[in-house]
């Protein structure tokens, strides 16, 4: 007799090679509307499901997991944030979390390094200027920028996509500046030529351009606090591709208000998708919805390690993408 195919619930809609593969390893229900689950639905889908690939959107805590079925095994995350899932509660109840690593590395420190180079460019004012129709030719003086070619980037969290964005902040003639949890290997610090600064605080004082890296954990949450951003100096700009509650928005936004720093490009935000309306009248201020990672490649790339994930899972092996909250 063939063998019950795993029930797999997945939350969102995925490019479409990707829910077909879903379909033919497993007996996947897939998301029609593309909405986010309402918490209702993610207790049913914990319940009766033995696999659930959620998104950022879904927050998986210890209440909805408190309603896992005997069945239900894994988290097989479709990202690699995993700050919307209660790890420990998961641990606690025998059930294996996996997420997508590395395949959206390159893309995220890409749109990175092109928000470090929007803002003191001023992109979005030569955009308006064009599309209001009022450009009346070059002139000495129009939207001056600042140079980012010699400039300090403070990168917080020099991990994989921190280490993507260090090699191309190389390549635009910026000097690395980085602040870990650990010092990386001396060969990597070679290889981008980078600073390790200890004290997060003392880097933060000295730097032209900060882009934040490092997940949103308890320890990382408004690391970036209004005590750190006060350390700013005025010409400084913030970056932020990781988690928005990694900076306390609303001191971010406070100092900017004031011209106590020059500038920050956002594509996370603290409590999204709602966003501080103040932060968006600001013209010193770019803000993306969330797109860092946001390539058709990188997308198939996510949805086949989850794939992979799955599979190996039900296998009954290790899946390679096990995420460990002891590491977090
Ligand atoms: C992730 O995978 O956590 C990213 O934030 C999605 O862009």
């Amino acid at each position: 007799m063939a063998q019950k195919k795993p029930v797999v619930v997945v939350t969102r809609r995925l490019p479409e090679s990707i829910e077909t593969r879903l379909m033919e390893l497993f007996d996947a229900r897939l998301s029609e509307n593309d909405e986010p689950m309402s918490r209702a639905e993610l207790i049913e889908a914990v319940k009766t499901a033995d696999v659930l690939v959620p998104t950022l959107t879904d927050r998986i805590d210890a209440g909805i997991l408190a309603h896992a079925g005997p069945q239900f095994r894994l988290i097989a995350n479709f990202g690699t944030g995993v700050d919307h899932i209660d790890l420990a509660a998961a641990r606690q109840r025998n059930i294996t979390v996996t997420n997508t690593p590395d395949v959206l590395t390159e893309d995220t420190a890409d749109m990175t390094m092109a928000m470090i180079l929007a803002v003191p460019r001023r992109l979005a004012d030569g955009m308006k200027t064009i599309e209001s129709g009022e450009w009346t030719g070059w002139s000495p003086m129009q939207l001056l920028g600042h140079r980012i070619w010699g400039k300090r980037l403070g990168i917080v969290g020099l991990g994989r996509i921190g280490h993507a964005v260090a090699r191309r902040a190389r390549g635009f003639g910026m000097a690395v500046h980085y602040h870990n949890r650990r010092r990386v290997h001396p060969d990597t610090e070679a290889e981008l030529e980078a600073t390790y600064w200890e004290s997060l605080d003392q880097m933060l004082a000295r730097m032209d351009v900060i882009s934040v890296h490092c997940p949103h954990t308890p320890a990382t949450y408004h690391l970036l606090s209004a005590r750190r951003l006060k350390l700013l100096q005025p010409k400084a700009y913030v970056v932020n591709t990781a988690r928005g509650e990694v900076i306390d928005e609303n001191a971010l936004t406070r100092m900017l208000e004031r011209g106590e720093m020059a500038g920050a490009a956002l594509d996370v935000f603290e409590n999204e998708p709602a966003i501080n309306p103040k932060l968006a009248r600001m013209d010193n201020v770019l803000l993306l919805p969330h797109m860092g990672s946001a390539t058709i490649e990188g997308r198939v790339e996510m949805g086949e390690k989850v794939i992979i994930n799955i599979k190996t899972f039900v296998d009954g092996h290790t899946p390679p993408d096990r995420v460990l909250d002891a590491l977090l």
